[in-house]
């Protein structure tokens, strides 16, 4: 038996539409991704949208755009995959790693609060597994102290938060496209804003911070207004994208029905990540269950054992090796909870029948205990 963490969700729809591009001769970011920003301006109700060409570099265009750099905090928690502490890193801000609470798994505006600072200059909460943060909690916080909301949401397309899909909200939000989300273009990623001056930013920023799209006909040179570096998806990948956007939906739904079955089949057994009443959309780019800390390796090896792949989302920021020296002597206790106790379990692209062997497989461990 083997069963992938996650599998890309790629059919015939989505090859012809590549092969299309191909042939046209176009291959690189132009009218198609156009089309997809398009798609996803109307999908989410955002007012504007950049596609880039990851998460990551969502991130960095958008912090960009906000005008932020040395000398800035940037408030994130530390329990995300290392993109969000990574890419403040890159533009030269500090992080300021705060905690999260161990029953959602997300941070929250009073575990923020405490961290602001006369150089804090943005916050960047984190839908984790793609789980809706309190936005309107982040927002009041964020419209109170002045400081600008820059929110991870790049495992969320396809959520909700209180009926109303995610990136579609005043602050600025990005997504990742990656294989392992809702919404998968291989690589990829979109800053989402309500602003038409940061949308302009971030379409210069990801070319290099051009001023306007180059025409030969009309500028006899590349004219370059704002720092920028190359964060142009190709026009491949963005006609994948405008398929997935028709199936995200029917994606989310099924991510929805196979959670469900792992939460009936393990109901007593273990907890899950709560789900606020505000959250009335988890798109769940992965779904986890809390074991007890000292028993948590054991069953993740029972399982990689014996063909079913998991993850561990995450080790804390402040614990990575890298990262460690950054933050020295932090402790976050939520933080560290789960990042000791979860095990990520296959999803994305798995049949029922898969979720079925997984549940039998933790089942017969639990058995053995
Ligand atoms: C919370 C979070 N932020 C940022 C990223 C970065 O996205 P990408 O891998 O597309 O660069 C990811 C990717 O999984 C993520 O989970």
């Amino acid at each position: 038996m083997r069963i992938s963490w996650t599998k890309p969700d790629f059919g015939e729809d989505e090859k012809k539409a590549a092969i299309e591009v191909v042939n046209t001769g176009w291959v690189t970011q132009g009218k198609v991704t156009k089309r997809f920003e398009e798609g996803i301006e109307e999908y989410t109700s955002a007012k504007d949208v950049t596609v880039v060409n990851n998460g990551t570099a969502a991130l960095i265009t958008a912090m960009l755009a906000h005008g932020i750099g040395k000398g800035d905090e940037v408030i994130v928690p530390s329990l995300t995959f290392i993109a969000s502490i990574n890419s403040i890193i890159s533009i030269g801000a500090t992080p300021v790693l705060i905690d999260s609470d161990p029953k959602i798994w997300n941070t929250t505006p009073d575990l923020a609060r405490e961290k602001i600072t006369p150089k804090t200059k943005a916050i960047m909460p984190v839908d984790v597994g793609g789980m809706p943060i309190d936005i309107e909690g982040f927002e009041k916080l964020a419209k109170e102290e002045g400081v600008v909301l820059i929110e991870d949401a790049a495992a969320a397309p396809g959520g909700e938060y209180k009926g109303k899909k995610m990136g579609g909200f005043d602050h600025t939000s990005t997504f990742s496209f990656h294989i392992a989300k809702s919404l998968q273009t291989i690589e990829g990623g979109c800053v989402l804003t309500n602003s038409d001056e940061i949308g302009e930013k971030c379409k210069s920023i990801r070319n290099h911070g051009m001023s306007a799209p180059y025409s030969a006909k009309i500028n006899l040179h590349y004219d370059y207004v704002n720092y920028g570096l190359n964060f142009r998806i190709t026009d491949i990948q963005s006609a994948i994208g405008l398929v997935q956007l028709s199936k995200v939906d029917k994606q989310v739904e099924h991510r929805n029905k196979l959670v469900r079955m792992y939460k009936e089949g393990l109901d007593g057994e273990f907890e899950f990540q709560t789900v606020p009443d505000y959250v009335t959309k988890h798109p769940y780019l992965f779904f986890g269950i809390m074991a007890d800390a000292d028993k948590r390796d054991s069953l993740a090896k029972c399982l990689v054992n014996n063909g079913a792949d998991i993850r561990v989302c995450w080790l804390p920021a402040h614990l990575q090796a890298y990262h460690k020296s950054l933050f020295k002597g932090l402790f976050l206790s939520g933080a560290e909870e789960v990042g000791n106790r979860s095990i990520e379990l296959p999803l994305g692209g798995c049949t029922e029948e898969e979720v079925n062997d997984v549940v039998k497989l933790i089942k017969g461990w639990v058995k053995n205990q």
